[in-house]
């Protein structure tokens, strides 16, 4: 009996010796030099339409993080602006320098977090799982920069993560790290408060007669976008969203007000900038031969 128990454990240590071997070979294999691995810079050519939206979401934070970013215009600010209008080319440029910097530390967070420590990278080809995770991935979408080190993990204590980009809202995903249990009860995934700092918004208190028409909760107040660091920048941000309306809606000016309130810092941007990311890199086809 004491035979079979040595068997049995040196079998198992082989079978892990195995495993572990093979997933530092293997993610090595699959990169070859016919296929140079796309670089960030490369990737940061398709900026997501989610990305683009963060700026207009999380002006302040943004602004903070992305140095060039406030020369990257948005597309409401893009409108009539002729196709070859020089602030084009150098506004692209921009956005782009602005996401490589983005999914850099987007994934550098990931790594320092260990969120492959509960979420795969990797749509396994058997068992349906494309149904629930989308599709399976080739080797060649994972031969870039940012898949260095290798995510794939090697456990699932989260859903995985391969198609994730464009799945949730930047909204949610903001909710969500912040309390988890805010969008998905019962999760165990932890909440990344450190992410996430106080601040003042500027808020406006919903018309009464609106609210009795549209069935709204009168006492609720509506964020506008940005968390500034004292309460003096939101006062001024709230006289600038004053002075800016129309003489119409005079009385909207009443109901705004600056009120404490918790944001995502850049860094969780640029998670969130990585997790909308994930999942759509598409590599070149392979040239004809
Ligand atoms: C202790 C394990 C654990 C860790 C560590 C963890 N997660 Fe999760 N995560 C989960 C679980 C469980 C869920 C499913 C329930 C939920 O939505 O919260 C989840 C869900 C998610 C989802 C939603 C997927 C979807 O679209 O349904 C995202 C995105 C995510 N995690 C990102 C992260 C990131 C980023 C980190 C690191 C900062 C992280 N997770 C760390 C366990 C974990």
């Amino acid at each position: 009996m004491d035979r079979l128990t040595s068997v049995l454990f040196f079998a198992g240590f082989l079978c892990f010796a195995l495993a572990f071997t093979l997933s530092c070979v293997y993610p090595w294999a699959i990169t070859d030099a016919r296929h140079p691995e796309a670089s960030i810079p490369e990737l940061a050519k398709g900026v997501t339409g989610e990305f683009r939206r963060l700026k207009e979401e999380f002006p302040v934070e943004f602004a903070a993080n992305y140095r060039r970013a406030n020369e990257a215009l948005t597309e409401r600010e893009l409108t009539g602006v002729a196709a070859d209008d020089p602030r084009r080319a150098k506004s692209e440029e921009a956005w782009q320098t602005a996401y490589a910097k983005a999914l850099r530390d987007g994934r550098d967070i990931y790594v320092a977090e260990a969120c492959w420590h509960c979420h795969s990278q990797f749509v396994r080809p058997v068992a349906n799982e494309t149904q629930r995770f989308g599709e399976v991935r080739t080797a060649q979408h994972y031969n870039t920069a940012l898949d260095r080190p290798v995510m794939w993990g090697t456990r699932r204590v989260g859903p995985d993560l391969t198609n994730e980009g464009g799945l949730r809202s930047n909204d949610w995903h903001v909710a969500h790290l912040h309390d988890p249990r805010s969008t998905s009860p019962g999760s165990v995934m932890p909440a990344y408060t450190w992410y996430f700092h106080e601040g003042w918004q500027v808020r406006r208190r919903i018309d009464p007669v609106v609210a009795e028409r549209e069935g709204l909760d009168a006492a609720r107040a509506y964020p506008f976008p940005g968390l500034y660091e004292t309460e003096a920048a939101a006062k001024s941000a709230m006289d600038a969203v004053g002075a800016s309306l129309p003489q119409s809606l005079e009385a909207e000016k009443s109901r705004l007000f600056v009120e404490k309130a918790i944001g995502p810092s850049s860094e969780a941007l640029s998670l969130i900038a990585y997790l909308q990311w994930l999942g759509t890199y598409e590599p070149a086809e392979e040239p004809a031969r």
